[in-house]
């Protein structure tokens, strides 16, 4: 037969770059062992060997969440489908959620719970600081909100928020607690079930070595108690009840919910594998000590940081105030262009005010946080960049 199209073919090039080395606030390189992954065959959702890879990262996830809870899995996107599913199951329309806001994620928990008819409640900290707790119990008291909403890692900003005992203090005023953990888990020590998190999600793009499109998320018992008598309807794609079914999490089902990324399962098992290998406490070690030898390097330059209290500065992310008069975004593309590293200029309210420089995940190593060193001195010596 003949057709007549009415859109031609394209030609589509297959061009070649040079890829940078990613020690922006994110996406991070991969694990070699990661990209060989991702070239693994594809299997169809219905056989043992799919049910097996599912098992696996279950595993992995409670391992690197540090939780001993059931409702535990990866949801099918980026980052943002973590913060939406945790939202949404958890949430109903007119119910109260307090964010503690101190970067832009916090922002996004904002709009998209107001899409579901949730009210927020926003209290602010100042975009370099973190916040007590005694301010977040006095918010709690106040607003009785259904759950508090606060990252853990801030990849706007470069602070990390100290979570030790705040589920404690969200429990006795009745509130869930939600974290985003995106660009801090595996950098930074993290304890859900000992610090009372009531619902978390990650990324696997940042101190994972991951590729971006799939979420590990895990809710506490507490919280899947809400969402099993829930009365409201999340979204069918992020409806935790159904995802349960679909990956297992009570070891009795085996349900199609929608067709998982085969891919994505085997770059995510294999990150987990990784982890499980160096260890959680090893990991944590090496973001320090590789961020701490990167500071250094900073001080030597005379450099400032965004962040002014050590303890609240990220392990993975760290943000750095130019002298006077450096343009950021001209500074970070000249690193591009001349040293074929990517950092990044700031994001949100620090747009303006400060580079974000990741070191995280496979790129968490003295030879890396040298190389960006090496790479800023260069630049601060060019006067066009002013
Ligand atoms: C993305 O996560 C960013 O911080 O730029």
């Amino acid at each position: 037969a003949t057709y007549e199209l009415t859109v031609s073919a394209p030609n589509i090039e297959d061009r070649s770059f040079t890829k940078p080395l990613l020690c922006g606030p994110g996406p991070c390189d991969l694990w070699p062992s990661v990209s060989e992954a991702l070239a693994k065959p594809v299997i169809t959702p219905l056989c043992d060997e799919h049910y097996n890879v599912i098992d696996d990262i279950r595993a992995g996830l409670q391992y690197i969440f540090q939780t001993r809870n059931k409702l535990v899995y990866a949801v099918s996107g980026s980052g943002h489908s973590g913060m939406e599913t945790i939202i949404s199951n958890l949430l109903g329309p007119n119910e109260v959620l307090l964010i503690a806001s101190r970067g832009i994620w916090d922002q996004r928990a904002n709009i998209i719970a107001n899409r579901y008819g949730i009210k927020t409640i926003i209290i602010s900290a100042p975009f370099n600081t973190t916040f007590s707790h005694d301010t977040l119990e006095v918010a709690l008291n106040k607003h009785k909100p259904t759950a508090l909403f606060i990252t853990h890692g801030d990849s706007s900003t470069g602070t990390v928020q100290n979570l030790k005992g705040l589920g404690e203090i969200c429990h006795r005023h009745g509130a869930f607690l939600l974290v985003d953990t995106v660009v801090s888990l595996v950098g930074e020590p993290f304890f859900m079930d000992d610090w009372g998190v009531d619902a978390v999600y990650t990324s696997t793009q940042k101190a994972l070595s991951g590729p971006a499109g799939i979420s590990p998320v895990a809710f506490s018992q507490f919280a899947a108690d809400k969402i099993n008598n829930r009365k409201h309807e999340p979204p069918f794609y992020f409806d935790a009840k159904l995802l349960a079914q679909q990956w297992n999490c009570y070891g009795n089902t085996r349900q199609y919910h929608h067709t998982l990324s085969l891919p994505l399962l085997w770059a995510l098992r294999q990150c987990l594998r990784e982890v499980a290998k160096e260890t959680l406490p090893k990991s944590w070690a090496r973001h320090a000590a590789t961020t701490a030898h990167f500071h250094r390097r900073i001080q030597q330059m005379s450099l400032q940081f965004l962040v002014p209290k050590p303890e609240d500065r990220l392990a993975t992310v760290t943000t750095i105030v130019l002298p006077n008069g450096y343009d950021y975004v001209k500074f970070y593309k000249y690193i591009r262009d001349k040293y074929n590293i990517l950092i990044f200029a700031g994001l949100g309210p620090t747009v303006g005010k400060a580079l974000r420089i990741g070191l995280m995940g496979v790129n968490s190593t003295i030879e890396v946080a040298d190389a960006v060193a090496d790479a800023m001195m260069g630049a601060l010596k060019v006067k066009s960049l002013l």
